[in-house]
């Protein structure tokens, strides 16, 4: 049975458009495979904390205190979480082009030496493997050609903190354009929604 891990991390709630595809996404991929087993993180109602003073140790260093403890346990889940996933669906608005801060929190707990990465005199190596993730990114204007391309700082480094860890299967799909209008919206959502149905239509072992 397929595992499927989902991710959103807008924080608009019902009216978010990331959200809206990721959910098309999941349900053509439970048609496709319905015994698919789906985790959910819903960064934008439950955020992962901040790494902040009484937590850091806990991630990047030795846990002591039971803040650190907690952390760490937070760290340990999440990254079980993604371990035990084949697919990831990750729901990834554009903010400040780049990443929302609850999808940041959240990479900042699975990014962790030893577990998903690991140095050598070799350099970095990503200690996942086998994984294909699909990054649905909503934006406001245009980035994925023209001149809004230069302010893309989203999708590059998110492609690079991923493949840090090993997920160097990665697929993104752009629902752009968002703020033009009623109409750019819906152009965009249903684009959106066409190119998920390719690569999703067939469930995720076919895929
Ligand atoms: C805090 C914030 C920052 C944003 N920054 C940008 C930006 O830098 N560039 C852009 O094109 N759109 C920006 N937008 C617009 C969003 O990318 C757009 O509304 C998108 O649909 C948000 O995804 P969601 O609908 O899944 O929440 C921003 C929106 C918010 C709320």
């Amino acid at each position: 049975m397929p595992n499927l891990l989902v991710i959103n991390s807008s924080s608009a709630g019902e009216q978010s458009v990331s959200r809206q595809l990721v959910a098309a996404a999941v349900a053509t991929v439970q048609r496709a495979d319905p015994g698919v087993a789906v985790v959910r993180r819903e960064l934008g109602d439950d955020p992962v904390p901040h790494l902040v003073r009484d937590t850091l140790a806990g991630v990047r260093g030795v846990a002591s205190t039971p803040a650190e403890h907690a952390a760490r346990a937070l760290s340990d889940t999440l990254i079980a979480e993604l371990r035990a996933a084949d697919t990831v669906i990750i729901g990834a608005p554009m903010y400040n082009f780049s990443l929302p801060t609850t999808l940041r929190a959240w990479l900042d707990h699975v990014i962790r030496a030893g577990e998903t990465f690991s140095y050598s005199e070799a350099g970095p190596k990503g200690l996942l493997e086998g994984k294909r993730v699909i990054v649905i990114e909503s934006r406001g204007g245009l980035y994925s050609e023209g001149p809004g391309q230069i302010a893309d700082f989203q999708e590059p480094y998110l492609r690079h903190l991923l493949g840090f860890i090993g997920l160097t299967d990665v697929t993104f799909v752009h629902a752009e354009k968002i703020g033009f209008g009623p109409e750019a919206r819906a152009a965009a959502i249903e684009g959106a929604e066409a190119r998920l149905a390719e690569i999703l239509g067939k469930g995720l072992v076919a895929a």
